[in-house]
């Protein structure tokens, strides 16, 4: 099934380059992404395409308005009925996660990003619409448009067929609330650096092994909160039992991770 991506902004150039790259340009290609983009200022109302104006109440910067973007939403509305989903990129909303991409990939799959910019969007959009607002982060962007493309990416190469291997999103960071192994590629050893042996043993459970512990030390050392109330495998247990052992040989444990 189709994914249809509706990005609308003041700011198409923003949002085009990144959709004619890469994995989202071949998704297209593909026929599994529909991506458009949408300029507010064609859904203005005045000849001078007015889609922003100076704060109620004084202050500084210049706030969205509200008609272009109603306007907008139901021309979408009238093409995808009420089955699309609307979401406004937000440093206000809920966090945009893993678990979120993998949600928007399966469900609805009309999605309509509506981007804001300046000192943000006039609140009567988000009492009338009720989008969806989404943070990629606790940090303040100068527009919604890269938060959308960030929304998009993650949630595009989710859908199967779209990544070469499906195997590559499995095994990724977060696909199992572990981050990823390390990866390695040729030469074998690059400024006195070797790859370690067991990848090129030849060995598939041994391989398979090693990156399983591999995953769970790299969580334990940089994301140790994701281990916490896991419920661990035997085998993961054993792995992880193993790292920490190894860890306390070489040094006090003093720093890095700790499940609690
Ligand atoms: C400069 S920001 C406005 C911030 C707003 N005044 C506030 O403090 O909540 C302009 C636009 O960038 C986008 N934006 C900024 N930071 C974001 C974030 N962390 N996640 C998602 N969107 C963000 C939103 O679309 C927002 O309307």
């Amino acid at each position: 099934m189709i994914l249809r991506c509706d990005i609308v902004t003041l700011f198409p150039d923003l949002v085009l380059p990144v959709l004619g790259q890469s994995m989202l340009k071949r998704a297209q290609e593909k026929g599994l992404l529909e991506a458009r983009v949408l300029n507010l200022r064609d859904y203005t109302l005045d000849r001078h395409q007015v889609a922003d104006d100076a704060p109620y109440g004084g202050g500084a910067g210049m706030v969205m308005k509200a008609e272009p973007i109603f306007r907008a939403v139901d021309a979408l509305r009238a093409d995808y009925g009420e089955a699309m989903r609307v979401l406004m990129p937000s440093p206000q909303g809920r966090p945009f996660t893993q678990q979120v991409a993998e949600e928007l990939s399966v469900e609805r799959r009309r999605l309509v990003f509506v981007c804001g910019h300046y000192e943000g969007i006039d609140e009567r959009v988000r009492t009338g619409l009720e989008p969806e607002e989404i943070s990629i982060g606790d940090y303040v962007m100068t527009g919604g448009e890269l938060p959308a493309l960030v929304m998009v990416d993650a949630t595009v190469r989710l859908i199967p067929g779209v990544l070469g291997h499906p195997e590559s999103a499995l095994a990724e960071s977060f696909a199992d609330s572990l981050l990823d192994f390390p990866q390695y590629t040729r030469p074998a050893e690059v400024r006195g650096l070797a790859v370690p042996d067991v990848l090129v043993s030849g060995n598939h459970e041994a391989v398979r092994r090693w990156r399983r512990k591999e995953a769970l030390r790299n969580t334990w050392l940089k994301r140790p909160d994701l281990l916490r109330d896991r419920l661990l495998s035997d085998e993961d247990r054993r792995l992880l039992d193993e790292v920490m052992q190894e860890r306390a040989n070489v040094c006090d444990v003093s720093g890095g991770g700790r499940l609690s």
